[in-house]
């Protein structure tokens, strides 16, 4: 292998990955920042913030760490404006921060068992806060004629194979889907592109130890959608860089 690595066109591009501190966030964080991207991994606090700093450190990987808690949505627009003021324009987001809290019995969980509660907080997160994030950043990308917005989504939300359990989440995935493909339409069809895609089953504190996939691996079809050129397609839904339907 040869020590000169060949500059992408994403070169010069900044990235927000929200959610990056660990699981597929982390990943995608890393892979990005490979490609020479600089990458700004989103946390929830400053202890997240640390942790993340000596992970990044330890695997010699160039990330900053910023501050952006999803779930104060409220907050979101002028957190963001204050991080692309301190760093760059974001020329690339990847809404990846997300939680999954339906119980009682997780994956079991019945829409009968499910709380008010449990269906807000998870909105809040998996929902208003990516679409806040959107509202923000995506008129810059489109002035600035250059955008990539990766929502990663689930199988889980996918309408074509709707059923029962964890139904906050599902519901959250699909709404997030919907919201892909309104941005993408607001986008319209210059060098901004808006997708969404499904990881795979992947072994994170969300999929659990039995997951099939490791982080790196789910991390390989939002870097590609990242990262898309420009005759790359936008407003789709995909797992493993093919289109799934919605
Ligand atoms: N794992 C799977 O099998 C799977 C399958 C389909 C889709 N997905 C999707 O893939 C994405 C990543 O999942 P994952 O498996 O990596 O999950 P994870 O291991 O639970 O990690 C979730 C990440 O989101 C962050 N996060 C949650 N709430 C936040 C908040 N309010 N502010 C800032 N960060 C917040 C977490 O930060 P803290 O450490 O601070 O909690 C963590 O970094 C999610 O969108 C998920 O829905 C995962």
């Amino acid at each position: 292998m040869g020590d000169t690595l060949v500059p992408g066109p994403q070169t010069n591009k900044t990235a927000l990955v929200t959610g990056a501190n660990r699981g597929i966030g982390f990943a995608i964080a890393r892979q990005l920042a490979e490609l020479e991207i600089t990458v700004l991994a989103g946390v929830r606090n400053d202890a997240s913030a640390a942790s993340a700093t000596a992970a990044f450190g330890k695997i010699g990987v160039n990330v900053q760490p910023v501050i952006l808690d999803v779930a104060n949505v409220a907050a979101l627009p002028s957190a963001l404006k204050d991080i692309e003021q301190r760093h760059a324009p974001i020329d690339i987001l990847v809404n990846n921060a997300a939680i999954l809290i339906d119980g009682p019995g997780g994956f079991d969980a019945s829409l009968f068992d499910m709380t008010d509660e449990t269906f807000r907080l998870t909105w809040e997160t998996n929902v208003l806060a990516p679409a806040a994030i959107i509202r923000t950043l995506l008129p810059g990308m489109i002035a600035r004629g250059y955008g990539r917005v990766v929502n990663v989504s689930s199988l889980a939300g996918q309408l074509a194979g709707m059923g029962s359990g964890f139904p906050a989440y599902r519901i959250s995935k699909t709404a997030l889907n919907a919201l892909t493909r309104i941005a993408a339409a607001e986008a319209g069809r210059g060098d901004v592109k808006v997708n969404a895609c499904s990881p795979g089953w992947v072994r994170t504190g969300m999929g659990g130890p039995e997951a099939s996939r490791l982080p790196e691996k789910g991390a390989e079809t939002p870097v590609w959608l990242a990262t898309l050129p420009l005759d790359g397609p936008t407003g789709g839904f995909f797992e493993d860089k093919k289109a799934v339907p919605w």
